[in-house]
């Protein structure tokens, strides 16, 4: 009887380590997934900031309009450049607003933004915007502030947003009381200089889920991306598309990549895009400013690369 028993605890120990395994399999699967479709890098109160967007677009279109205010007590013009957008759900967009310090002195604004019908909120995911930081204006300069959005499709599954199909997206920009973190807001200018530390920024909030600088995750290793051929980073199981592509990862090329991979290389498996212009300028400069950094460290051995 002593021997049954013992065959019972056994079964039951192999099943309950069969359940930890399937529990640790999910939970190591889980980052990755996790870090792919939703890596929220601040929680905005209703609506999300994302790294990726969704991957999938669905024939559904809705209409997003926009409306600006300020706050009495700042002396800025703030309007959107376009009234209202259709976009389809899950499609990536990129709309602009424009900014006017109008007073005598530099001032620091701080973006709040509300979405309408409410229970939309949770569906709004932005990619870029400006109303994540305390941003400067200079007297009399005027700016124009890209936000790059998407709607969820998953708002298709939402039988309480069923008769949606308008969306409002309103800002008010404030006075900030206690500037911290100040972004300056002539980033967005065309004509700035390429700014890697920036690019360093935008390259964690956008580019680390997928890709480190030294090892291979979703995506390939991007430390010596630089001037590097297409395709040929070792240990990395490229597409072939991109690993047939001959190109060389130049400042040009990685712009155009950025800007819509699947048109410059066609059949690749990177599943996101790069819509504004500066935001590409600053992440292809850092690519090239860690690209120099390594150079430089490996040919005088060890010596700090320059602090940037
Ligand atoms: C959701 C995951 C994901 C994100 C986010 C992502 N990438 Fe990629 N990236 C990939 C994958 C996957 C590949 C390989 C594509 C292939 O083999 O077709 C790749 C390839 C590349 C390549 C080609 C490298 C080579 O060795 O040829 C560059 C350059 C690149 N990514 C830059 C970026 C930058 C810069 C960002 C941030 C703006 C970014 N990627 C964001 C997944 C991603």
């Amino acid at each position: 009887m002593a021997a049954g028993r013992r065959q019972r605890n056994v079964r039951t120990v192999v099943v309950l380590g069969g359940i930890l395994v399937a529990m640790l399999t999910l939970v190591a699967f889980s980052v990755p997934l996790y870090r792919l479709f939703c890596a929220a890098t601040g929680y905005n109160g209703t609506t999300q900031r994302v790294v990726a967007d969704a991957g999938t677009i669905s024939r559904r279109v809705v209409t997003v309009r926009f409306s600006t205010s300020v706050a009495p007590d700042l002396p800025w013009r703030f309007a959107p450049l376009q009234e209202s957008v259709k976009v389809h759900l899950g499609e990536e967009k990129l709309v602009y607003f424009s900014a006017t310090n109008t007073g005598t002195t530099p001032t620091v604004g701080h973006a709040t933004f509300n979405v309408t019908p409410a229970k939309i909120g949770l569906y709004f995911d932005k990619i870029q915007c400006f109303c994540f930081s305390d941003e400067l204006l200079a007297p009399g300069k005027t700016v124009t502030m890209p936000v790059d959005f998407f709607v969820d499709p998953a708002l298709d599954k939402d039988p309480e947003a069923k008769d949606v199909d308008t969306i409002t997206l309103s800002y008010t920009f404030f006075r900030a009381e206690k500037p911290d973190d100040i972004e300056n807001l002539s980033r967005f200018d065309p004509n700035a200089p390429p700014d890697p530390v920036r690019g360093a920024k935008l390259f964690a909030e956008r580019c680390s889920g997928c890709h480190a600088l030294d090892r291979v995750k979703i995506g390939p290793p991007l430390g010596t991306v630089f001037d590097r051929a297409a395709g040929s980073a070792p240990g990395y199981p490229y597409s072939p598309a991109l690993r047939h592509a001959s190109l060389a990862w130049t400042v040009a090329n990685l712009d155009r990549w950025l800007a819509d991979p699947q048109a410059l290389v066609p059949g690749n498996k990177m599943p996101i895009k790069v819509l504004e212009a500066n935001a590409r300028r600053d992440i292809v400069a850092y690519l090239e400013h860690i690209r120099a950094d390594r150079r430089t460290t490996a040919a005088t051995a060890g010596a700090a690369p320059a602090a940037r």
